[in-house]
């Protein structure tokens, strides 16, 4: 099967450029059929630009009316018909618009092993905390933040000496292998979430 994605993003994008990578590499059977930005001029728009994908990108005016953009939001993935919607580095509270529509499809990516360390700052709010092992989360967002059910994660350790720099950057390099692969269960239908809420991945 090939899932239809719709990419929200408010930065740099690198994840979305994994993404598209991992699809031209035939290892992610997905198609990028739109990419939306809460900010204008990132880098990220620039990366679906070069790959000639749409993109969509509000700004602060919009946010000031959450409603009226998260319903914007949601007609232009129904218009792009997106089976599902994959946040990446997206830096606003999606709303129930949203999420009502995709529910069970909105997935996120999060830079720390959930339930630890949810918010905007996982990364900085472990290294902090001094842990040793800190990770990647990726779930299906729903409206409590960073509570959803989670789909896969994987650790990474921090050790003596790493500056946040350091874990910051191996952070983002099990996601940009991390994401793809999770996507990839997804589109061959072996992701499926509970009774119980707990998500299960048949072999
Ligand atoms: C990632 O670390 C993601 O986990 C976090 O924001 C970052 C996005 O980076 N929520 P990019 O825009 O994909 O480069």
């Amino acid at each position: 099967m090939t899932i239809k994605l719709g990419v929200l993003i408010s930065g740099g994008g690198s994840n979305l450029q994994a993404i598209m990578d991992a699809i031209a590499g035939d290892e992610l059977d997905a198609s990028v059929e739109v990419v939306i930005s809460s900010r204008p001029g990132v880098s990220g728009l620039d990366r679906a630009d070069r790959a000639g994908i749409p993109t969509v990108a509000f700004g602060p005016d919009d946010y000031r009316d959450p409603e009226a953009v998260n319903l914007k939001i949601r007609r232009i993935f129904e218009e792009h018909r997106v089976d599902y919607v994959v946040m990446a580095g997206y830096m606003r509270m999606l709303g129930v618009e949203v999420l009502r529509a995709f529910s069970d499809r909105v997935v996120n990516l999060h830079p720390a092993l959930l339930p630890s360390f949810p918010g905007a700052h996982g990364i900085a709010d472990a290294y902090e905390a001094g842990v040793k092992l800190t990770g990647v989360t990726v779930h299906f967002a729903n409206e409590l933040y960073d509570e959803g059910p989670i789909i896969a994660q994987e650790a990474v350790p921090i050790a003596e000496g790493d500056s946040i720099a350091d874990l910051e950057a191996k952070i983002h390099a099990v996601e940009h292998r991390l994401y793809p692969q999770t996507l990839q269960l997804i589109a061959q239908g072996r992701v499926s979430v509970g009774a119980d809420r707990k998500v299960r991945i048949s072999s």
